[in-house]
């Protein structure tokens, strides 16, 4: 196709993803067809992710980054850089920006909305940061806010996925972590998942089980999720040998007298490349593993990285072409 052509295409998709003007706190805020949309615009922009379409030539991104970040932030930037546009970032704000001075976040969001033409903040308060959204003049992402959702790394993941398998629908996925409570990611991308109509098993300790509030409005999707409780080692393995993605949001010990009896909670949940390995050879079907990352040792065996079933890198490429879709769909050509 033309170049011209390709950027009508892409000029047609944004349109009709409808969301220009919004923010994305929630991957709820999202419909299932807008969902679907950034697919697709993802897909017609995958051939400039490791280059350059000039879409949005003096546009301005703000990332302020409250917690550390290497992935979410650098593809926001790396995202934005690729469509022709600009960044200034905070890395750590309440070392460097007037947040030190105890300058409120909904004066500091007023503020940089007036320099900048979208917001890209992580915050480890949620209710903070989702008040904090409101006083902005400009589409705001949420790249991570405290315990409860992550819904850019959820399209990542949903648009991996989607590449890899062509389809959602119908999918086995087992969500598993030592501790779902904390798992923002896990929030958001069960509840992705649920909606386009994957089989969906969240595996934690019961003490460390997805929150009720999660659940409950699952449970309104009219969605196939069930939780499984304090699996063993083998019956998490015998688990995951069934699923077509084992999704790992990751979680680290806690400091303290806690630490150790957190850890093996962790062994149980330990992904064994022996079991994946088992079952491609019992019943041909590829179990594919993506972390959310970073990981820590322990998570799983590091002999998945060269191997088919790792898809946590395969991510990493994809994640540019999904953000740079909705950059795109906030703010227009
Ligand atoms: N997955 C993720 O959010 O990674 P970072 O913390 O490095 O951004």
């Amino acid at each position: 196709m033309e170049y011209s052509n390709k950027i009508k295409t892409i000029e047609s998709l944004v349109s009709e993803i409808g969301f220009i003007g919004e923010s994305l706190l929630s991957i709820n805020d999202l419909s299932n067809d807008q969902i679907f949309g950034l697919f697709e615009l993802a897909r017609s922009i995958e051939p400039w992710n490791r280059s350059k379409i000039d879409l949005l030539p003096g546009k301005v991104m703000s990332t302020l980054f409250f917690q550390p970040s290497t992935r979410t932030r650098m593809s926001f930037e790396t995202a934005m850089h690729r469509l022709g546009g600009s960044v200034i970032s905070e890395a750590n704000p309440m070392v460097t920006s007037s947040a030190a001075k105890e300058e409120s976040l909904a004066d500091m969001m007023k503020v940089v909305s007036k320099y900048t033409n979208i917001i890209v903040i992580r915050h480890p308060n949620d209710v903070e940061a989702r008040e904090g959204a409101t006083y902005s003049d400009v589409p705001v992402i949420n790249g991570g806010f405290g315990d409860w959702e992550h819904p850019t790394q959820a399209l990542l993941d949903l648009y991996t996925l989607w590449r890899t398998h062509n389809r959602i629908e119908g999918l086995n996925v087992t969500i598993a972590s030592a501790d779902l409570i904390a798992a923002r990611t896990g929030h958001s991308m069960a509840y992705g998942l649920a909606r386009l109509g994957a089989n969906v098993t969240l595996a934690s300790p019961k003490t460390k089980s997805t929150p009720e509030s999660v659940m409950d409005k699952l449970d309104t999707e009219n969605s196939n999720v069930k939780e499984v409780y304090d699996l063993n080692q083998d019956q998490f393995n015998e688990l995951i040998s069934d699923m077509d993605l084992v999704y790992l949001p990751g979680c680290s010990a806690p400091k303290g007298p806690e630490s150790e009896a957190f850890k093996k909670l962790m062994d149980d949940y330990f992904v064994r490349f022996d079991t994946l390995d088992q079952a491609y050879k019992d019943t041909g079907r590829i179990v594919r593993i993506t972390h959310t990352l970073p990981r820590r040792s322990g998570e799983m065996d590091q002999k998945i990285d060269t191997s088919i079933h790792q898809q946590y890198f395969e991510a990493i490429a994809y994640s540019v072409s999904i953000r740079m879709a909705l950059v795109l769909s906030l703010m227009g050509l």
